[in-house]
């Protein structure tokens, strides 16, 4: 994509023709600039038709109302209210808990390793596990329902077109379903967590509908976990690849925060953002963009940009300065990227001291990536220790 230019004209399942924006500066740009760009195809004026028209199921009319679709004023009086249920707690105070939970599933892998003697998927049963259990603590849902989510999650691996793209709504129904009970309960007898606090903000000054509510929990679910997910398998696939940088970074604690934004920046887990319209008609990077255009930030080409990023397709843990855009830009910037980084941070350093002689059980050329769109991460890792 870089090769043909910034922006280029290309097709995409269910969303027609489309934009693929690919050069860091027009990505950073179109991200930034809320006056020529939207999320909403109902913000460009009377008359358009929302995310999803009135005869599309009802579940995936509500997630609509979450605020990742949304524009300026709606997104801003929605993200303040997690914002605040962010701010707080803080990580520090999370940290000993990560580190539990972390540890539970190390020891889990290294039990059913050591019953069956044969190699553990690290994906099904670390990476996957490991940010679901703390999304759902920080939310706070039942422990008990957690392998839930995994499936569910599974059905999100979105097949092109329209009939994969219905293939969903089943899923989404449940989700949706599930968490108006959990809603409920949160009302019925409060109990520590997010989920708790934002229906509590809901009641005071009724700055959420019913719909917003739902879809602000099922994004924070499932934008929480996956992509952790992929972070922390691409990350493991990369620092098996890399032996080397893997000793070093073991050996010298101070550069992990250099190797997690190295590992974002050369895997870049969410490869692309949600799209987003053009407002007006402009020439773009010169492109001729007419209003109600469709484009794509793909962040996985502005993260290896030859005009930002010196040898881009060289994995170093050492890079500075990197100036990824992994986790987007503008308004919608991940909310949960620190939380995403200590995870991640965990779990390198716990996998790697705790598990000895660890080593992927194939060679990495044969690893088998995941069909799903728009992520990057392998579809399993076999390891043994
Ligand atoms: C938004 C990446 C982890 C919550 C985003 C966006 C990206 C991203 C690229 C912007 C999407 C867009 O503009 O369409 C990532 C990556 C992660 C990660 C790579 C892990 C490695 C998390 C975690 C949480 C989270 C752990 C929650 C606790 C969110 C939310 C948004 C978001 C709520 C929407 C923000 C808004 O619309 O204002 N993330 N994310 N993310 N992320 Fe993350």
């Amino acid at each position: 994509l870089l090769e043909q230019g910034p922006i280029v004209r290309s097709k995409f399942p269910f969303l027609g023709n489309v934009w693929m924006v690919s050069s860091h500066a027009a990505v950073n740009e179109m991200l930034k600039d809320r006056k020529r760009f939207v999320r909403d195809p109902a913000s460009l004026g009377k008359g358009q038709r929302g995310y999803f028209p009135f005869w599309m199921p009802r579940s995936l009319r509500v997630m609509a109302s979450g605020m990742i679709l949304r524009d300026e004023p709606d997104h801003r009086r929605l993200r303040i209210l997690v914002e605040q249920a962010f701010a707080r707690r803080s990580l520090e105070q999370m940290q000993p808990r990560i580190e539990e939970m972390a540890d539970e599933l190390i020891q889990e892998m290294r039990e059913k390793h050591r019953r069956t003697g044969q190699s553990v998927d690290l994906m099904a049963e670390y990476a996957q596990r490991f940010p679901i259990a703390v999304i759902a603590e920080l939310l706070g849902l039942p422990e008990a329902d957690r392998s839930r989510f995994g499936n569910w999650a599974e059905k999100f691996a979105i097949e092109p077109g329209l009939i994969g793209f219905l293939k969903l709504v089943p899923s989404l129904g449940k989700i949706e379903k599930y968490l108006r009970g959990q809603i409920q309960l949160c009302r019925d007898a409060p109990r520590p967590g997010l989920l708790t606090e934002l229906v509590q903000a809901e009641s005071d000054g009724q700055r959420l509908t019913e719909d917003e509510l739902v879809a602000m929990a099922v994004l924070l679910l499932f934008a929480g976990f996956l992509t952790t997910t992929h972070l922390i398998g691409n990350g493991m696939l990369e620092l098996f690849r890399h032996r080397d940088q893997q000793e070093r970074l073991l050996g010298d604690d101070s550069l992990m925060e250099s190797a997690i934004n190295e590992i974002l920046r050369y895997t870049s887990p969410v490869q692309f953002t949600k799209p987003m319209r053009a407002a007006e008609a402009m020439n773009y990077y010169g492109a001729e963009l007419e209003k109600g255009d469709v484009l794509m930030a793909v962040l996985a080409a502005a993260n290896v940009d030859p005009t930002v990023f010196v040898n881009p397709d060289r994995f170093d843990i050492t890079r500075k300065p990197n100036p990824h855009i992994a986790f987007g830009a503008g308004i919608h910037v991940c909310l949960g990227m620190k939380l995403a980084k200590l995870e991640a941070r965990v779990s390198f350093q716990k996998l790697w001291s705790e598990l000895k002689n660890l080593e992927l059980a194939i060679t990495p050329e044969d690893v088998q990536w995941s069909k799903q769109k728009g992520v990057r991460r392998p579809q399993a890792l076999p390891i043994q220790f």
